[in-house]
């Protein structure tokens, strides 16, 4: 028998999410599914995300196998070419690249002109990291729109702050401005301002966070925004202890029990992808029961809480985030965004799929 731990991901879930997305917008939708999909599976997402016009993605290889797989729409590097030699297999596979750059820019140069390139031309607006600089979007857009290879340019930017107060105004307004004079495609949103600023939605919506069924906002729950949970960690308790008041638990002696108390240990450590820097008190559940971790993560396991689940023992089914318990609660207690709990989850998972709406 392997350990009990799985990660079960509901791809019908997955299905619902990308409606939520074509019902807040009517944009074309570049699904992102960078990252092993934020932790989901490539295929098995881009399977069950397959009404979406487009994917993107970063890594070549990942490009190369969804085409391998039969996959038709868009697929867009999102950092597009690394080397001279990508070119030839961006130009095989018929893959869409971001340029955001002057480098790239002159490795397209040297590269002989052929195939039909379709450029995702990065503008930066404000978020300082991947895109070109507003006083040297013209003279760059110049160069790439009398390239022969290139077949058409979109215009992109990505937001620093979509799911905070501060909102995407002023890098809207420094977007918006720079492109005026081009009749280009354009492509902002990720998920947050897909849901909150319909000003941003133009050509095409880059949504990622959300088609997972896990809110960018902190304080809007993914339930409240319509989404499903996508993938649900769960586990089973392996062994119980019972503690004196004053007793220890795991490494480091971290927790102290103040009363006698039972403590579950789960099948579930930092080596499944559960953050060790998850503090006693996290969330967690048992059975349908909300309790708590005590103590230190370590690698192969973890305790909880059974002092008010007398009814739990060996084989209670534990859950670590997803269905019952949001992965975002579980985030925020830890310190971090769900985006990283769950691209974190490790290959020694083993996953299950399922598909509640058949
Ligand atoms: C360029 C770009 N577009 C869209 C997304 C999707 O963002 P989110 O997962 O917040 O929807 C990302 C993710 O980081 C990104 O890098």
């Amino acid at each position: 028998m392997p350990r009990p731990i799985q990660a079960r991901i509901d791809l019908s879930a997955l299905e619902w999410n990308l409606q939520v997305a074509r019902r807040a917008s009517s944009a074309r939708i570049m699904a992102v599914i960078k990252a092993d999909a934020y932790g989901h599976g490539l295929l098995r997402a881009a399977e069950a995300l397959n009404e979406a016009e487009g994917f993107a993605l970063l890594d070549i290889r990942d490009a190369i196998c969804l085409r391998d797989a039969g996959f038709g729409q868009t697929i867009l590097l999102l950092e597009g070419f690394f080397t001279p030699d990508d070119l030839s297999l961006v130009a095989e596979y018929d893959l869409a690249c971001v340029i955001h750059n002057q480098q790239q820019i002159d490795m397209l140069e040297a590269y002989p002109s052929r195939g039909s390139l379709e450029v995702w031309f990065k503008v930066g607006s404000g978020m300082n990291r991947l895109g070109f600089a507003p006083d040297k979007v013209h003279a760059a857009l110049e160069r790439l729109k009398v390239h022969p290879a290139v077949s058409g340019i979109t215009l992109m930017t990505h937001f620093a702050q979509a799911d905070e107060a501060t909102g995407v105004a002023a890098q809207l307004d420094v977007f918006n401005t720079l492109v005026a004079p081009y009749r280009m495609a354009r492509s902002l949103a990720n998920s947050a301002a897909l849901l909150r600023f319909p000003a941003t939605h133009a050509d095409w919506v880059r949504p990622g966070i959300m088609l997972y069924g896990a809110s960018p906002f902190a304080e809007v729950s993914a339930q409240h925004l319509g989404l499903q949970p996508v993938m649900t960690l769960q586990s089973r308790i392996i062994a119980v202890q019972d503690l004196s008041a004053g007793e220890t638990i795991g490494y480091g002696g971290l927790f102290r029990a103040e009363a006698p108390m039972r403590v579950g240990v789960v099948a579930c450590g930092y080596a499944d992808g559960y953050p060790r820097h998850a503090p006693t008190g996290t969330p967690v559940l048992v059975g349908d029961q909300r309790t708590r971790i005590v103590g230190r993560i370590s690698m192969d396991m973890l305790s909880v809480d059974l002092s008010a689940l007398p009814t739990t023992d060996v084989g209670s089914r534990v859950t670590l985030w997803g269905e019952g318990l949001p992965v975002e609660q579980v985030a925020h207690a830890a310190g971090t965004i769900s985006y990283e709990l769950l691209c974190a989850l490790t290959a020694r998972v083993p996953i299950v799929t399922f598909d509640q709406a058949r």
